[in-house]
Formats: C-alpha cells, structure tokens, sequence
C-alpha cells in the first residue's frame, strides 16, 4: 500500500507534492519519489530509500521547477524498499512517469510480452510493467496519452490508483482507479490528486472521488473531466470536505498517537451525538433504519475485519448476542474471503474498517454481496472504498487517525457496535425500555469517565519504566474484557516490538501458565463484571508461579488490588461499556513503553497504516 500526491497550478508543485506526501505517510514510508513536469518539456525524476524527509534532503540541491508533478510514498510489494524500485517510474524513452497504488495481478505476463517486444526492465515492481506497457501501446498506436491507459487498463488484472505525466504536456495528469482509492481536488486554478483529502484539504473543500474504472483528466486551465475505460464521459460528483487543518496537525502533541488518544473524550463525544437522544432513552443509527427489514429478519449476523477492528468485532459479537439475540460469527476477512463462505439473503454481514481500504475486508465485502447477504460497513474515512461499497453503515467519526496503531477508531468502533446492537435490540423488543434508556445514560457519561482514565497519564508513564525491557508479556482477559487483552497485547508488539499474547484468562491453564516466571509479566483486565471472581483465581495462579501482575480494575477495588504488582484504577461502567474504559490505559502503557525504546511509534516498522494489497 502506497500514498499518491498530484498537482498541476501555479502553485509551488513540489512543496506542495512534499507537504502532501509527509500527509500520505501513513499510508507507506519505505521509500519516496517526486516526477517533476517542467514547462520546457522535461521530467525530472528524484527518489529516495527511507521516509519523505529522506527525499526532501536528496531534493535540496536539485532543480526544483514545476508546473505539474507526482508523488509517491511507498510500502514495497514487489521488489524490495530501495532507491530503484521508488516510484514514480520512467517508461524505456523517459517519455512518461508514473506512480502507482495496488497490485498487478498478471504483470508476470504482461512484463514477459513487453520484454519480447524489446522492453528493458531496471526495477522489480509491477509498477515498471504499467508505465512501459502505456508506452509501447502509445508508440505503436500513435495515440494520445489518454487512449494508451485506457487500451493499457483494459489489459491489466489487479488493484491500481494511478497518475501518469507526459514530457510534451507538462499541464497535464491522466489518473485512474480500480479498487485502489484516488481523489481529485479542485482548486482555483489549480486541481490536485491524492490517495485521500488530506494533502490539498488546506488549498480547497471541492473533492472528487474516482470510482473505479474511471480515468480523470487533470489538466491546467481546463475544467475536470472524467471518462470512463470506454472513452464516454461520466458524471462527476463533487463532495464538500468537512475535514480541518487542525485534525491533521499534532497540536503541541510530540506524536500523533499520543494525541489521538488524548483526543478520545472529544471522538467519543462526535461518536455519540446525534444518535443517543432523549437523555438516553432513545439511540438512533441512521444505517440500522436503512436496513431495518434485514436486521429485525437476520437469521445470523457475520462481522468481517482485520487487526484492530478485528478484536472490534469480537466485542460486537458480544453485545449483539447479548443485547439483540441473534447469532454472530466473527472472521478474519483474509480467511472468510478464502473459506467458501456459505452466505444468503438472510445474512447480514457488518465489514469494519478505519480506513475503509483493507484490502481483504473489501473482498469480503464483495463476495457478501455477491452472495446475495446485505452488508453494512463500519468505517472512518468518508468516501473510502468501503462505505461506498456497502449497503449502508456508519461512520465513526473520530476524525484522521495518523498514527499507524489505531487507539481512537477502535474505541469509536467500539462505540457504534454498542450503538448498532442497542438499536437492533429497540428495534426486535429484545431488551427492556429501561435496560436501554440505563445504558444510554452511561454511554452519554463515556466521554467525562474518559477523561478521568486519561488522568492516569503520569501513573501509567512511570510505571512504563519498569516494563521497558520485558521480552514477553501475557496480557489477560475474561467475557468483555478478553478481546480488550487481545488489543493491549496488539498495540505492546506493534509499537515497542515486544512479544506479547492476548489470551482469554481461564485458557492460560491450557498452556501458556507454563510460561509464566519472574521474567514474564502479565496485564490482567478484571473490572468488576459477572467474571471478576473467575478472573481472581486467574490472578492467583499468575501470582503463585512468580509473575508480576499489572491489574486494571475497577475504583476501590479490594481483592485483585492486593494481589497485584501495580494497579490502575478506573470508573466502573456497565459490563458492556467496560472495554472503551479499560483498552485506554493499555494503550497509554504501550505508547510510553515504546517511547522509553526509543522507538518511533508513529511508525512503526514493517507496518502501514492501511493494508491495501493482500
Ligand atoms: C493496529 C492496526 C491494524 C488495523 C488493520 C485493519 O493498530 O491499526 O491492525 O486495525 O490493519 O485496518 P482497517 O481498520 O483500516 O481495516
């Protein structure tokens, strides 16, 4: 998965294509390259291994002049992160450059056909493959630039966002999706391209989502058109951002991370509103009412995901179970899509995605519908991929999440699913009026109890010292609390690179209890809830073998405190709004961890932040 940025104005190109990649960052930094169009008909090509402030110190000597460029900011699939294999890529005569986000599934055989017809090859990626075959196809056809994409599109197999300059037309850019996502913005004068909003949201609020098989002609001076791989114009719809400056800067915050987690009161607060009314008694979730008929008829619920969303829907199996009484599976998207699915119009099937990008949790999403099930998506970025292929859904609205382990949108994810099953369960009867107008109450008070777990700051950063150099750690859980255990332990490994496991607490006497020595520390989640005394003998078998035990429980907690190495107390919720509570200082405990590493938790290796190739 890769950023693309694109400019074409009188603005100052490649500042602006740099300010957008450092935006694009998330998406992939293992390297980064700039293709600068010059208005005497050149194209001048920089890239650079490592991160885009890499590339910025390679560019300060070089000729920075521009009327158009492109951008790219890489995550490697094919070939490995080095300075040849950075996009953008020339074609054999330097006619063309192009960058490139997806996969080429059959670029094998188009790069050996090429290779035939005389190509020469100098990098790994199937990038390379793309650019030369838009070239042959241009030379050999005597065509425009725009023709030879769409002959060379209609010859690919795979997932791509591209942009493509020509040296002869430095005003111009020529882009395309399929199912990698690209947006246009249009400026004054001036338009802009990216794989999100964010890199031009501070020049223009005028936002075109390509669809996919869609190409846009991008071009200085003339209006926005789009066509389709047929060459027959389609329409354009333009979308008005409501995204700010301020979400995408780190506001006195030294990381991204850090911020975002401290920004939970605020998301949690824009989570609910609107849709918990009446002083609680009453929640409304606008896709829910869409899709009354298939929730209230749902012979079972299957929620698909990865990674943090993942343990998400493990919590939302819980609540819908629990609250709308209707059977939930949960699955890995990247199993489901390969498991043969068996699927019907009596199925619904819930997709969550921050970034409404993933790759597997959009082939799942599509094989659901193929399958006749009617899907609904919980996602956060607006107009990504997800959300519009789905039947209707919710959006979190926790706003840009940068850092690449994801804090805000899980506990926003946690929050709609909470929402959906009570929705669902107002809908069926399943819960009483005064269970639902209870719960609602406390999930009005979330945000202000938010605030009060974020106090624990200076606490948990203190006792992050103690912890820095564990090699391992069990992180354990019962009921609401077992995928909170999994997420903590996600967020230890992905950011300070320690092994940690999740485990649901009473499965430890199945195995992993014979890891357990003065080495191996465990963070055992017990609030008190229907579980607390199961997880209190849990807590005694740690202690009996020699482990120490970080315990998060409940204020004034009596017996698991006295057990403990260290406790961190916070607020007691109802059982089922526990997990936002308690997944807060887990994810303080990480960032500090990591931080006393000295690692750079924004991001982290070999990581991305949105995974859009299997
Ligand atoms: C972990 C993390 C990842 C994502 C996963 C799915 O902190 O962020 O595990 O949760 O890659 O991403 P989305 O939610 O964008 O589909």
């Amino acid at each position: 998965m890769c950023g693309i940025v694109g400019y074409v104005g009188d603005g100052n190109v490649y500042d602006i294509l740099i300010k957008g990649l450092h935006r694009l960052e998330y998406r992939g930094y293992d390297s980064a390259g700039i293709a600068l169009g010059t208005p005497s008909g050149k194209i001048n090509i920089y890239k650079s291994q490592g991160k885009v402030s890499n590339l910025e110190d390679f560019c300060k000597d070089k000729n920075l002049e521009a009327t158009s460029g492109i951008a790219h900011t890489r995550w490697a699939t094919h070939g490995e992160p080095s300075d040849t294999n950075a996009h953008p890529h020339f074609s054999e005569d330097g006619n063309l450059a192009l960058v490139h986000n997806g996969t080429i599934e059959n670029y094998k055989v188009l790069k050996d056909a090429l290779i035939q017809h005389g190509c020469t090859f100098h990098s790994e990626t199937d990038t390379e493959v793309l650019v030369q075959l838009i070239e042959y196809i241009k030379l050999k056809n005597d065509c425009s630039l725009l023709d030879a994409v769409r002959m060379a599109l209609k010859q690919v197999v795979g997932a791509y966002a591209i942009a493509v300059i020509e040296k002869n037309h430095p005003d111009k850019i020529i882009a395309a999706r399929n199912s990698s996502p690209l947006a246009v913005g249009i400026g004054n004068n001036e338009m802009f391209l990216a794989s999100d909003a964010t890199p031009f949201v501070e020049y223009t609020n005028e936002c075109v989502y390509l669809k996919d098989g869609e190409i846009a002609i991008i071009e200085k001076g003339e209006p926005l058109k789009i066509v389709n791989l047929d060459n027959r114009e389609t329409q354009i719809d333009v979308t008005t951002l409501e995204l700010s400056i301020s979400q995408l800067e780190k506001g006195g915050y030294e990381h991204f991370m850090l911020k975002e987690i401290f920004e939970q009161p605020t998301t949690l607060r824009d989570c609910i509103r609107g849709r918990v009314i009446e002083g609680g008694k009453k929640i409304m979730l606008s896709g829910v009412i869409d899709g009354k008929e298939k929730f209230l008829n749902a012979k079972r619920i299957v929620i698909v995901a990865c990674g943090t969303s993942w343990h998400a829907a493990l919590l939302g199996k819980y609540l819908i179970q629990d609250m709308c009484k209707i059977p939930v599976e949960v699955e890995y998207a990247s199993e489901f899509r390969y498991s043969n699915p068996i699927l019907d119009e009596k199925d619904v099937v819930i997709a969550i995605s921050q970034s409404g990008e993933t790759a597997d949790t959009l082939a799942a999403v599509k094989i659901a519908r193929n399958m006749g099930a009617y899907v609904y998506g919980i996602s956060n970025v607006v107009g990504s991929s997800i959300p519009r292929e789905t039947e209707s859904g919710t959006y979190i609205h926790v706003g840009p999440e940068i850092g690449v382990a994801s804090t805000k949108a899980f506990t926003g994810q946690v929050m709609v699913l909470t929402l959906l099953a009570l929705s669902i369960a107002q809908l069926k009867g399943t819960m009483t009026l005064e269970k639902i107008s209870w719960l609602g109450e406390h999930i009005l008070k979330i945000p202000s109890t938010v605030e009060k777990v974020l106090a624990l700051n200076d606490k948990i950063e203190r006792l992050s010292m103690k912890y820095t150099y564990a090699k391992n750690c069990l992180y354990l859980g019962r009921g609401f609390s077992y995928p909170v255990a999994l997420e903590g332990a996600l967020k230890l490994k992905e950011i300070s690179y320690i092994h940690a496991e999740g485990y649901p607490a009473a499965e430890m006497k199945h195995g992993p209890i014979a890891l357990i020595d003065e080495e191996m520390p465990s963070v055992i989640i017990a609030p008190k809830d229907h579980v607390y005394e199961k997880i209190v003998s849990n807590v005694q078998q740690v202690k009996a073998r020699g482990g120490s035990i970080i315990a998060i429980v409940n204020e004034g907690d009596e017996i698991i405190s006295k057990m403990a190495d260290h406790v961190l107390e916070v607020p007691e919720m109802p059982e089922c709004l526990t997990p936002i509570i308690t997944s807060i200082p887990l994810q303080l405990l990480s960032y500090y961890i990591a931080i006393n590493k000295g690692k750079d938790v924004d991001m982290p290796r070999n990581l991305a932040k949105s995974v859009t190739v299997e």
